[in-house]
């Protein structure tokens, strides 16, 4: 079986080609790296003792596509690609628009003029808004407050219209929580451009000394030590959702939602205090004001995954942050 990866050099696309060919599938990556470095596909050689087939291209562009098309034999295809930053979204609304719903509308019609109607789309727990009830099931109201968002539930809403119009499609929404940590190897790894805006790779980098102070967004939300709870899962946990996932699509047609999370919470302040313990560091802090569209706390329902595809998170937050660590040490820029 051979699965086209779409944005396969970026953090998560990444981590999940190492799981496909773990799982002995043949992988084909495009990417335009525009927020990856080439030196990933090195990387994943290193670990995987393979070779990756590989095109650097935009997927807006539907001619190219079809070239990788015709040349490869796919069967399947995961669709990471897309721009992800939530506040340059905001400023930057169309740039998202355009970038990301072109590319998945590229990728669906020159899909479709192939007859491959099997995809697994990098949704987000973002569409979720603000949540009425904890946990989140895939069944809750949807709203987005950001044009990144809105890019998700748009695209959802368009594989939704699609699988209508040709119920022959096979499709897997996954809406990932808060993905951290990096590959036991420390070879691949999150790697934000420029400052972080996700804590993870923020406290890293204070931990690391490549940043003061960490500055914790509000102190007086109706949570446990009144810091946001998000539901953190092992990137190696969410790689392998994507197996689980693309296993069901290639066995089954349908189209459904699913989250990928591990159906805890944790604090800020928790995740910096066993950041702290787990890798004896030191991660200074200071409390600030909310950020402006942060909800209070946001944790999966993972039931579904697991009734349907089998999927179950098996690392806990001492392995999160500890390899989130690892690879920071591995590939300081200091
Ligand atoms: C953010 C995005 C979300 C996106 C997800 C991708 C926002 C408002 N939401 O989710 O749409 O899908 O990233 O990974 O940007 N925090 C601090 N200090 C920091 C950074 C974060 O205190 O420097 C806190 C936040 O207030 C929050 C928690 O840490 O309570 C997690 O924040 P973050 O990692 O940015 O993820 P989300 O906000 O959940």
């Amino acid at each position: 079986m051979r699965i086209l990866v779409t944005g396969g050099t970026g953090y998560i696309g990444s981590h999940t080609v190492v799981e496909l060919i773990n799982n002995g599938y043949d992988v084909v990556v495009i990417d335009n790296f525009s927020n990856s470095k080439p030196i990933v596909l090195d990387k994943l050689k290193e670990i995987t003792g393979k070779e990756i087939k590989f095109y650097e291209m935009d997927l807006c562009d539907s001619e190219k596509l079809r070239e990788v098309f015709k040349k490869e034999d796919i069967d399947a295809v995961i669709h990471f690609a897309g721009y992800k930053a939530v506040g340059e979204s905001v400023s930057k609304p169309l740039m998202y628009y355009r970038n990301n719903i072109d590319s998945t509308l590229s990728l669906l019609e020159v899909m479709s003029e192939f007859n491959i109607k099997k995809i697994v789309f990098s949704s987000s727990a973002t569409v979720y808004g603000d949540p009425e009830k904890l946990p989140i099931k895939e069944d809750a109201k949807l709203s987005t407050t950001n044009p990144y968002g809105s890019t998700k539930l748009y695209i959802e809403g368009i594989l939704k219209d699609l699988y209508v119009s040709d119920n022959t499609w096979s499709i897997a929404i996954l809406r990932y929580f808060n993905p951290v940590g990096a590959h036991k190897s420390g070879l691949i790894g999150e790697d934000p451009n420029g400052i972080p805006n996700n804590l993870m790779p923020y406290i890293v980098k204070v931990a690391n000394k490549e940043l003061p102070s960490l500055n914790i967004f509000g102190n007086d939300y109706d949570t446990s030590d009144g810091t946001g709870v998000r539901d953190y899962i092992h990137i190696t946990d969410l790689a392998n959702g994507h197996i689980k996932a693309i296993d069901y699509v290639i066995n089954n047609v349908g189209i459904d939602c699913y989250n990928l999370g591990t159906g805890t919470g944790y604090s800020v302040l928790e995740m910096v205090n066993a950041f702290k313990k787990t890798n004896k560091v030191e991660v200074p802090y200071n409390i600030v004001g909310r950020r402006d569209g942060d909800i209070a706390a946001c944790y999966a329902d993972p039931n579904y995954a697991y009734e349907k595809l089998g999927f179950k998170a098996e690392y806990g937050l001492d392995e999160m942050v500890e390899s989130a660590f690892n690879y920071a040490i591995k590939n300081s820029k200091k």
